[in-house]
């Protein structure tokens, strides 16, 4: 599978959410490059879940902004934050403890997820913010 390659195009005007897209991705494209757990001590859940917490973080940063701005579509991001939480949940509870790769599975929906949302609803929030004076 093809890493992301972070490019302009996936730049949504706010620093600190272009910082944490990039370190997802990084996080992403570490377990697409080597879907193997890396060390003994760490298994795939461990990588999965480092993944899912910092996923959880930055959703928040976005949330709290939003409120804070009385961002429109508010309700729609959070129902997409919601529903990746939820099937990567899923996912990640059918990934048996003793698996020793990050499942092919998971890793298509993590891509296709992060790639659509960033490209499509985050760049909506592109000029919205900047109009604040968010950068
Ligand atoms: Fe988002």
């Amino acid at each position: 599978m093809e890493q992301i390659v972070w490019s302009d195009n996936f730049s949504v005007g706010v620093k600190l959410f272009d910082d944490q897209h990039k370190r997802l991705i990084a996080m992403l494209n570490k377990m697409i490059k080597n879907p193997m757990a890396t060390t003994k001590s760490e298994t795939v859940s461990d990588v999965l879940s480092d993944m899912t917490n910092y996923a959880q973080q930055h959703f928040k940063s976005e949330e709290d902004l939003m409120i804070e701005h009385g961002y429109p579509h508010l309700e729609q991001q959070k129902k997409q934050h919601k529903e990746f939480r939820e099937k990567v949940l899923k996912l990640c509870t059918a990934t048996s403890y003793e698996v020793e790769a990050v499942p092919q599975v998971l890793l298509d929906y993590l891509k296709q997820w992060l790639t659509q949302h960033i490209l499509h609803e985050d760049m909506e929030y592109k000029t919205f913010f900047e109009e604040k004076g968010v950068c």
